[in-house]
């Protein structure tokens, strides 16, 4: 359903860059020929950081001045998991191990928003990026870690607000702001 409006529903997210967007639709394209379901488009692929959902238009600056108090880290993190959670069907490609400075970024985002009294998903923090969903997870091995999955290296460099509308093709996202991480 989209926002009311006046409204815009909107989420944190780490945006790869080519190389690393350009990896992960051949995987995920890979993952499509065997799990079907519907592929991410190539320029949708992110990692969420922290799902805000509808918020006020005339809140977004509010928003955004307490995500630029927020001082992260730049990191590196490598993709080497590739799963398919059955609970949602979605396939998704993450980190084994979350690093650090991205734990600390989705800390201090909630944080933030708690101290400007923006609410936001509560759901604990599960660092991935969908690739496909309505995916045939049976067709999936069983095993959590798929080992074929060469690590893909992401470079985190600046963290984005985005805002989603949903269309009958899939949600489409629109990058509002950035910060740097340092
Ligand atoms: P997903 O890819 O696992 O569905 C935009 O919807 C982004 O925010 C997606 O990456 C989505 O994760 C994530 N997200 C987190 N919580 C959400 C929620 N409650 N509703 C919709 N999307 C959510």
């Amino acid at each position: 359903m989209s926002p009311a409006p006046g409204r815009s529903r909107v989420f944190f997210a780490l945006w790869p860059d080519a190389e690393v967007r350009r990896r992960l639709h051949a995987l995920a394209r890979d993952l499509h020929t065997r799990l079907g379901g519907r592929l991410s488009r190539a320029d949708s692929l992110h990692l969420t950081l922290l799902f805000v959902g509808e918020v006020e238009d005339d809140r977004l600056a509010t928003l955004q001045g307490a995500a630029g108090r927020v001082e992260g880290r730049a990191f590196e993190m490598v993709l080497d998991q590739v799963s398919c959670w059955r609970h949602n069907r979605i396939a998704h490609a993450g980190p084994s191990s979350a690093p650090v400075p991205l734990l600390q970024l989705v800390d201090a985002l909630g944080k933030a928003l708690r101290e400007a009294e923006i609410p936001c998903d509560a759901r604990p923090f599960q660092a991935h990026v969908t690739l496909l969903r309505k995916a045939d997870c049976m067709q999936f091995p069983a095993a959590k870690e798929n080992p074929a999955l060469p690590p893909i290296l992401w470079s985190a460099r600046d963290f984005v607000l985005v805002r989603s509308s949903l269309r009958p093709e899939g949600a489409r996202y629109e990058q509002l702001t950035g910060w740097p991480l340092r």
